[in-house]
């Protein structure tokens, strides 16, 4: 689950929040490493967001100093009857975001995000919504609910490039489009030497795990890469916050057309990066409308032809339903008798 972006934790930082209910702590270690902990000291409760600070790799309580390792051992003190220690959750920095590994049955992790390199895009901007819905419902599915993207987008030409497929932990598709940009961007896209206002778009989806979507939309005409992530983070049971991060690649002056080429590149890559995001949060507003009043539905009335978003919400289902008495772990998730059984169901 997203945590925060790694910039914003400088070393020595700690700061506060909330996943599932459950208060935990975010620091960067001296080192530079990132570690989550339980926002609460096992000595006597007290919360460590307020007034912890980081000691070299360890933290350190403000009620009576005891410090924990990053593996949450306690540096000073071993508790009556057992070790005390602080719980801590595995944690990984993606691309200069944070994450956090949640399993409400304390489980270790079952699946790793992708790496992915982000060193040429530009610093994310990033937008967060609370939403009452909760995590199961899939939300911003461009290339499974492909329908959406012509009523609710507007989008032309939609063409299905990569179909959609699962494996235990992920899915994938991509397909192309042309946009219709918001008015702002249509008269850009003319001066470029696009007369209709429209570019095509190439958008591949990974979704892995619940809490993590990377959207990779391309637009070969002028080698502009955008990178969006929608990283949903339960709250309750019946709500999240959806956090829209959003990064442009820095701006190649080869992939420019035309008499761009010719214009200073810290002139056109604030332009460019302006309006991508405009046109992501114009697209993010019309989806808001939808989202803010919508309803959880267990059994939805899917149409004949919607069978990747019955295969899509079965793999969320997978994340949560059980095989027999036992919970679904990666394994059961991926194989013939889990979608055999959801499938039927
Ligand atoms: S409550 Fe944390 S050291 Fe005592
Ligand atoms: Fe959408």
């Amino acid at each position: 689950m997203f945590v925060d972006l790694a910039d914003a934790l400088a070393p020595g930082s700690v700061h506060s929040f909330e996943l599932a209910g459950s208060p935990r702590v975010v620091y960067r270690t001296a080192g530079g490493d990132v570690l989550v902990a339980d926002a609460h000291c096992p000595h006597v409760g007290t919360h460590l967001g307020q007034g912890g600070t980081v000691e070299g790799e360890c933290i350190r309580c403000p009620l009576h100093g005891l410090r924990f390792t990053p593996d949450g051992a306690c540096v000073e003190a071993r508790a009556r009857g057992g070790e005390l220690r602080l719980a801590m959750y595995p944690t990984r920095v993606v691309a200069g975001m944070v994450f956090c590994w949640h399993d409400p049955a304390g489980g270790a992790p079952d699946f790793e995000l992708p790496e992915l390199d982000a060193r040429e895009f530009l610093p994310y901007r990033i937008r967060t919504e609370r939403l009452a819905l909760p995590m199961e419902e899939p939300l911003e599915v461009h290339a499974v609910d492909v329908r959406h993207n012509t009523t609710l987008h507007r989008e032309q030409g939609v063409e299905i490039v990569d179909p959609f497929t699962t494996d235990a932990t992920s899915t994938h598709a991509s397909l192309v489009m042309r946009h219709p940009a918001t008015p702002a961007g249509r008269r850009m896209l003319r001066v470029l030497g696009f007369p209709d206002g429209y570019v095509e778009t190439h958008v591949e989806v990974t979704t892995v795990g619940l809490g993590y979507q990377h959207i990779r939309s391309t637009v070969a005409a002028m080698d502009l890469v955008v990178n969006q992530f929608m990283l949903a983070v339960p709250r309750t049971a019946e709500e999240i916050d959806l956090h829209v991060v959003y990064s442009m690649r820095r701006l190649r002056r080869d992939g420019l057309p035309g008499l761009l080429r010719a214009l200073p590149l810290g002139l056109l890559e604030p332009m460019f990066e302006r309006a991508g995001h405009g046109e992501l949060m114009a697209a993010t507003d019309e989806h808001l409308r939808m989202w803010t009043r919508k309803r959880h539905l267990s059994k939805p009335g899917l149409l004949d032809d919607e069978d990747d978003l019955r295969r899509y919400r079965a793999w969320v289902d997978g994340f949560y339903t059980t095989l027999g008495t036992e919970p679904a772990r990666a394994g059961d998730r991926g194989s013939d008798q889990y979608w055999d059984a959801r499938l039927r169901g």
